[in-house]
């Protein structure tokens, strides 16, 4: 070594990096993020703990978003730049002019697929193109249980079950944050309804709630390590979501030990001491609440000392302590590039939108369509040009193009929006040698007429979903169930396209052929659906929430709040609302475990979905803590079984435990072991303040769906009390 390279390198080891210890990549999150907070003034600790919003007024520096964050220049702590959400990097109302982005499937979906891995993979790709526009924080992460299927945001979530939720939400995050990015997990929780959602007090008990809502989050922070929790609009047992002690502070961060940083909602907040005091970290959108409580009145607390510092400096370690910890501060975000391989990404959006469609009818084996098929009719919907999505904060602006975009009323920000993809165009360009026709539906007996003419008609039947709103009932609308009739009755050969965000009513059903529940299926939408109809695609998906007979089976048969909401109008004010109670009746017996416990029969169980082949499940044995079965297609076709494995416990009610997707050709045999987590046998006991696993004699059953007889073993196990 020359003397003068020893000179530098002695020189690099004296340099002051210690006064920089928050860049020493050998120290934990925690440290870095304490050594961060000593270096700050007060001023600079208050800049984080509020967030703007991004939309049309906002700070020059901002990026059009949902949200932005001053960051701390002088110490190098980044701004925030805060993007929606769970289906891509969101543009609601075409806000940032012009920018696309690759629209997924709605979450339920990929609930459907039961797939973590594809629930993984759709997660790297929206955080990567979050980071490529710019953002470092994707608002993602939805895993509120569909407790009432009406709600207009199922579609951004993982459906009824909080073991199925949690886990691909988890991996969702999980994929997002491996972009060096944050996501959230949200709404925690109880954000079941959007009417009256910024008022509403959910009411249930607290055993209940860590088994079932609360299960969901926990798992998917355990999975995910989100590195922010959003906290939701509604009250929980009476306290706001934002301003709640129980969740914030008892169950988050002291018996989860959560780490991270609870940001409100954007308008959550009503007070300045009661959400300090509950344990949120940070006011978002603080434009929009009445006053910004984290402002003036938050410094004039901490003049009074009603405030100390060190809460403060609490709320900015776990901040910082998240984007330090998923390595934001190595990898910032550069400016915003568009430099996104949109085919690639395309791909994604195709593979969730296949394995999430379920095959919920297929009578005679109608489908796969075949040769013989000459002359087909696609009917309604805009099978044209595109297909359906969601709407609210979650809409993406589809690199495929947006041919249908219509404000929800006049003036309105959410628009009911198509994203390019049609079923026509990629079914003719796979048949050629059919004649496809397309008809849309607004004449049921022209409709008639033409699907009279055809050897198959198609219909593709929409029901909107958006955020703020929630369905009057389980119907299709604007006349979709007569026209499906009226089809019906001219041509034999009848198939239903279902683009929902939500379960629907059928009272059509004994009189189609066959029924295909694509959810909104992204920008490859109807790539998705020609391949699965046409068999190119085994379906493999499965129901991730129960299909109703009838609003009478619900747990709440009338919505809650829905008339008010409905007097006070599309545009009425939320926080002119009056405030009203729902009672969740039904406890942790979210969606299959209430009907099974009323004994009623669903349209279509939770877990249903069938396939172009055959699967049987053989050999079940379990010694409690894992099951292992064989899984063995005996049909002509190659596909993908989704065995779902439930657990009764002694005098108690069946719940998913876990599950598989087996890929498998025809007469292929595969075995397969599911661990289970032992929390998903027991109940919470609040006064023991841990999971009760009872002694006793527990039934595993391997299933089809959740009502299925399936294949059962049965096991006795010690009892336990494991932590909460
Ligand atoms: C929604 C959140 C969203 C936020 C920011 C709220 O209205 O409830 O899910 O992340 O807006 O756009």
């Amino acid at each position: 070594m020359s003397a003068a390279i020893a000179l530098a390198l002695s020189l690099c080891v004296v340099a002051p990096a210690d006064t920089r210890p928050w860049l020493d990549t050998k120290a934990s999150p925690d440290a870095r993020a304490s050594s961060w907070v000593k270096a700050m003034t007060r001023e600079e600790k208050l800049r984080l703990v509020r967030g703007y919003v991004a939309i049309t007024k906002r700070p020059k520096e901002a990026l059009v978003g949902a949200g932005y964050v001053r960051g701390v220049p002088r110490l190098g702590i980044p701004e925030l730049f805060e993007t929606d959400a769970s289906l891509g990097v969101a543009n609601q109302a075409d806000t940032r002019k012009g920018d696309v982005a690759t629209a997924l499937p709605a979450a339920l979906a990929t609930a459907a697929s039961f797939d973590v891995q594809a629930a993984y993979d759709a997660g790297v790709m929206i955080g990567s193109e979050a980071r490529a526009k710019g953002f470092n924080v994707m608002l993602a992460g939805g895993v509120n249980l569909t407790r009432e299927p009406r709600n207009g945001r199922n579609f951004e979530y993982l459906g009824e079950d909080p073991w199925l939720a949690g886990k691909l939400g988890g991996a969702t995050i999980r994929g997002i944050q491996s972009n060096a990015i944050v996501s959230t997990v949200k709404h925690f929780a109880l954000n079941a309804q959007e009417t009256g959602r910024m008022v509403l007090s959910a009411r249930i008990d607290e055993a209940a709630l860590r088994e079932s809502d609360l299960f969901a989050f926990q798992i998917a922070i355990e999975d995910g390590r989100p590195g922010s929790v959003m906290c939701a609009y509604n009250r929980v047992n009476g306290a706001y979501a934002c301003e709640n002690e129980l969740l914030l502070t008892q169950v988050l961060k002291n018996d989860w030990k959560y780490p991270g940083w609870v940001m409100s909602d954007w308008v959550a907040l009503h007070g300045t001491m009661e959400a300090v005091v509950a344990g949120l970290d940070q006011e978002s959108g603080m434009e929009f609440d009445t006053e910004i409580h984290w402002g003036a009145p938050l410094v004039a607390a901490l003049e009074r000392g009603e405030v100390k510092e060190a809460q403060i400096d609490v709320m900015v370690h776990r901040i910082l302590r998240s984007i330090i910890a998923v390595g934001l501060i190595e990898k910032p975000v550069a400016a915003p590039s568009d430099r996104i391989d949109y085919a690639a990404h395309a791909q994604v959006a195709l593979r969730v939108a296949e394995e999430g469609a379920v095959l919920l009818k297929n009578q005679a084996d109608l489908l796969p369509l075949g040769p013989d098929v000459k002359r087909l009719v696609l009917i309604g919907g805009h099978a044209d040009v595109g297909v359906l999505s969601g709407g609210g904060s979650s809409q993406v602006r589809a690199a495929s193009g947006t041919p249908i975009q219509i404000p929800m009323f006049p003036g309105a920000y959410f628009c009911v929006t198509y994203h390019g993809s049609s079923p026509l165009a990629a079914l003719q360009a796979r048949l050629p040698g059919t004649v496809i026709t397309y008809d849309d539906g607004s004449d049921a007996k022209r409709a008639a007429k033409a699907a009279k003419e055809a050897d198959v008609a198609i219909v593709f039947a929409t029901k909107w979903a958006v955020e703020g709103t929630d369905a009057r009932d389980l119907h299709l609308e604007d006349g979709q169930d007569a026209l499906i009739e009226a089809v019906a009755k001219h041509n034999r050969r009848t198939v239903v396209v279902l683009e929902t965000g939500n379960p629907v009513v059928m009272p059509w059903l004994a009189k189609v052929r066959a029924v295909l529940e694509v959810w909104y299926p992204g920008e490859r939408g109807g790539d998705a659906i020609a391949r699965l109809l046409l068999g190119e695609v085994n379906p493999s998906g499965h129901l991730p929430i129960t299909f109703p007979a009838d609003e009478k089976q619900l747990p709440r048969p009338v919505l809650d709040g829905y008339a008010a909401a409905v007097k006070a109008g599309p545009a009425g004010a939320p926080d002119k609302e009056e405030a009203f109670e729902v009672k969740y009746v039904e406890g942790a017996d979210v969606g299959y475990r209430w009907y099974a416990a009323k004994k009623a029969r669903p349209l279509f169980p939770f877990g249903f979905g069938l396939s172009y082949t055959r699967f049987t499940l053989e050999g079940v044995k379990s010694d409690g803590a894992r099951v292992e079965l064989d899984v063995v297609n005996t049909g002509k076709r190659a596909g993908t079984a989704v065995p779902q494995i439930y657990a009764t416990p002694p005098g108690g009610q069946a719940r998913l435990v876990g599950f598989a997707r087996v890929e498998l050709a025809p007469n292929q045999r595969r075995h397969v072991i599911v661990d289970i987590d032992r929390r998903l046998l027991a109940r919470y006991d609040t006064a023991a303040h841990g999971w009760r696993v009872s002694a006793g004699a527990y039934t595993f059953t391997a299933a089809r769906d959740a009502t299925d007889e399936g294949i059962k073993t049965r096991v006795n196990l010690q009892g336990e009390l494991l932590p909460p």
